[in-house]
């Protein structure tokens, strides 16, 4: 018989503190005085030390860097390498607070579930028993491949009202539809939370999204983040939290808000949230969590899971759900939103072939079992009509709770029946794990319900366009084979030459019979204890994982105040260009399989930057061999040498994503300062926790006063560093004709992050206030 989902697990590990929480949010309350928006009583009862955070400190949203305790750690199999190799040179013996690791990005859908799966087990053999070897070795729960997707495995398992979650991937947000905050992060922030360091961020602004009306028809939960992301653009959530309220909220299933905080993620938000609701209660029930759910109650009584009245918002945005319509947003980008009725006339105006070549639906965004339910309906009116899908239809369920109950409840069989293919449970096409053999190199549309439609993403293609839409009007593209085709209004024509027209979706949120668990051979023991006796496993001639050296201090191995703390003198290895994100310093795609690697995807450093030298990619010069080579060669060239180096970058330099190996990359390679018109915050924070000194020009044309070769040399960082003085830095800058100048310089080093420049990374620091 299938197994069940218990209806009360054991929630001692997961149920958030909240009697700590509320005692934290009073003190916070006697320093601000003011009503809260909920993400700020989320994060703010997070403070270690509210009163030492916020007193004095005038206006906090936009200004303040918050030091945070976040509660749980959450990692999928590609980002966990290079956050475990760096908790490992901790030199801890566990994680201070629950994590848990997710075999899901690595698994690549070729021909269908249970075969792919079984060929991505041995082709990355390594890399899962490298995780699995950690995990045990410090107590963290272990999700095998075939446990399903990162997010949905934590909405499941871990997400709770009023929780802070740090996840490393930037979908992490999903989480947010059980009304927490949930952040997605690089590994090194991972590795914060789980040494117990504090977990640094600005104080997010906090937009309030006012929900009003009521969804009707064909418009899900998917449509409203569609139509947002159209209004916002892809920046118009940078350093904000989304935080829904209204009536709205309250008539959306948990599951649909997850979806909408999922792609939160395609604004920038910082992260999204929503007030505890009775659907939230409801999906805890059901998922065996009710004694969170019991907790969870207590809590919003005392006020904490919603926002206080009279709260303020940086921005208000309202939606009537009454008046929204579906929405398809592409291609390339997720904020080009068409609403369905118009999206004929938009393909016609492009003069782009009216074909859909494939329909793709699930993945972490949208594999509830409200979403599949939907979905057979329509697959199930079809069926009944004589109906299959035109093109390749594609199914990726978000877990192995989900596929087993989507089986148990004959919603697989009905979707197979008109055509579907179930994938594994886990990323797939999502994350561009698709060896798709039609349409190589050819102009092409596809349609998913996934959540990024970058170019390439999916299939590697460039020039496959992918729209995003719910699974619903995804489902009835795939019937129709055509983009112009708009399910609410338009009928297929029968083989008979009758016409067929679908009646709106309808779906459940939750199982009548109980969530299913499927093969539990995939799932951790809950709670595992460290096992310091483990050995991890890493090959010495592995080409995928290597053990971290910790980086050496600049300044020796002697420490004590009296020191002369000036950088050795760098030289400077390339002058960047223009725009420079960190999918320019480490690129992705090929690279992936390298990310527990450092010595091999070291091989990508900043090989698609320009040289604003010349404007050439990838190109950098020696000059004391008048040569040039690739960025890389160079870069080896100057460590082979010992020859510490810098970079002189332009503005926003590092803007993009958290990616850690951004900042490590140039590290390894012995990159020791980089001087920049200006950074990106989270990136610039990565270059402190390296042990690489971000500095800004404080007279941005002093940018192209500095070439390839020139010497630098810092003054006045003894001072900076034994905290006597926090006058700006100046830099010596020595040309290759032998001419000097200064130049002033500023930097945003707080006194925890100056320790980590002493130290030679905030690892090393770590590891000697151990000893
Ligand atoms: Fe990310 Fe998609 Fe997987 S958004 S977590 S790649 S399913």
């Amino acid at each position: 018989a299938t197994q069940v989902a218990p209806v009360e697990k054991d929630c001692s590990s997961i149920t958030p503190p909240y009697p700590a929480l509320l005692r934290n949010l009073e003190h916070v309350r006697k320093v601000l005085q003011r009503p809260l928006t909920l993400a700020e009583k989320i994060l703010y009862s997070h403070l270690i030390d509210p009163e030492k955070n916020l007193s004095g400190a005038g206006k906090i949203r936009g200004e303040v860097y918050l030091q945070l305790r976040p509660e749980r750690v959450a990692m999928q199999d590609a980002s966990a390498q290079m956050a475990l190799l760096q908790f490992m040179s901790a030199g801890l013996a566990q994680s201070a607070v629950p994590a848990s690791i997710h075999c899901d990005h690595l698994i690549q859908a070729v021909e269908g579930a249970e075969s792919d799966l079984k060929r991505s087990i041995v082709t990355n053999q390594e890399v899962f028993d490298f995780l699995e070897s950690a995990a045990r070795k410090y107590g963290i729960e272990f999700w095998r491949p075939g446990s399903g997707i990162i997010h949905q495995i934590v909405l499941e398992n871990y997400a709770a009202p009023g929780m802070l979650m740090l996840g490393t991937d930037s979908h992490t947000p999903n989480a947010g539809g059980l009304g927490m905050l949930a952040i997605g992060v690089g590994g090194a922030d991972a590795v914060d939370a789980m040494t117990g360091t504090p977990w640094e961020l600005k104080a997010p602004q906090v937009v309030g999204v006012r929900l009003t009306g009521q969804l009707n028809g064909w418009a899900t939960p998917k449509d409203l983040i569609l139509h947002l992301a159209g209004k916002l653009t892809v920046r118009g959530g940078t350093g904000r939290v989304l935080e829904y309220f209204g009536p709205g909220v309250f008539s959306q299933s948990c599951t649909g808000l997850a979806t909408i905080a999922n792609m939160g993620a395609e604004v920038g938000a910082t992260t999204s949230t929503f007030p505890y609701t009775p659907n939230m209660r409801a999906y805890l029930n059901a998922t065996g969590r009710s004694p969170v759910a019991r907790a969870a109650d207590e809590a919003a009584s005392r006020g904490f899971l919603n926002a206080d009245e009279n709260a303020e918002y940086d921005e208000v945005i309202d939606i009537n759900l009454s008046e929204l319509e579906p929405t398809i947003n592409g291609p390339f980008t997720p904020d080009l939103a068409t609403p369905l009725s118009k999206f004929g006339e938009f393909i016609e105006s492009q003069g782009w072939k009216d074909e859909v070549s494939a329909a793709l639906i699930g993945s972490c965004t949208n594999s509830s079992y409200e979403d599949m339910t939907s979905v057979a309906d329509l697959a199930q009116q079809a069926k009944r009509a004589g109906l299959t899908t035109k093109v390749p239809f594609l199914c990726t369920p978000g877990s192995e709770q989900i596929r087993a109950t989507m089986e148990r409840d004959n919603v697989t069989s009905t979707l197979q029946d008109v055509g579907a293919v179930v994938l594994a449970n886990a990323c797939g096409p999502c994350i561009g794990q698709w060896k798709r053999e039609e349409k190589k190199d050819e102009e092409n549309a596809i349609l998913t319900s996934f959540n990024r439609n970058f170019k390439s993403r999916n299939d590697g293609n460039r020039l496959t366009m992918n729209f995003l839409a719910s699974p619903t009007v995804v489902t009835a593209m795939a019937f129709s084979g055509k983009l112009s085709f708009n399910p609410m209004s338009d009928s297929l024509t029968l083989p008979s030459g009758e016409p067929f027209k679908f009646s709106p979706p309808s779906g459940q949120d939750l199982p009548s019979a109980g969530f299913a668990l499927g093969e539990t051979s995939y799932y951790p023991s809950p709670s595992p204890k460290p096992h310091p006796e483990v050995d991890i496993v890493v090959k010495k001639d592995s080409q995928r994982l290597e053990l971290l050296e910790p980086f050496p201090s600049p300044f020796g191995e002697a420490s004590g105040n009296n020191r002369d703390l000036e950088l050795p003198p760098l030289k400077v290895l390339l002058r960047v260009r223009g725009k420079c994100t960190t999918d320019h310093i480490s690129a992705a795609g090929p690279w992936l399989k390298y990310k527990g690697h450092l010595t091999n995807i070291s091989e990508n450093l900043l090989i698609t930057a320009v040289n604003d030298e010349g404007g050439d990619v990838n190109v950098a010069f020696d000059r004391d061999t008048n040569t040039s080579g690739t960025i890389p060669e160079i870069a080896k060239r100057f460590k082979s040498r010992k020859q510490p180096w810098a970079l002189v970058v332009d503005d926003n330099y590092g803007e993009g994503s958290a990616r850690e190996h951004a900042a490590l990359q140039p590290r390894f390679y012995g990159c020791a300062m980089i001087l920049a018109r200006s950074f990106a915050r989270i990136h610039e924070t990565n270059l402190k926790k390296q042990g690489v000194l971000p500095l800004w020009f404080v007279d941005k044309s002093d940018y192209s006063r500095i070439s390839s070769g020139d010497v630098l040399e810092t003054i006045g960082l003894t001072d900076t560093l034994q905290g006597i003085s926090d006058a700006p830095i100046k830099v010596k800058v020595t040309k290759s004709n032998g001419e000097t100048f200064e130049i002033q310089t500023k930097h945003t080093m707080s006194t925890d992050q100056l320790q980590w420049l002493r130290a030679g990374s905030a690892l090393n620091h770590i590891r000697l206030s151990l000893n």
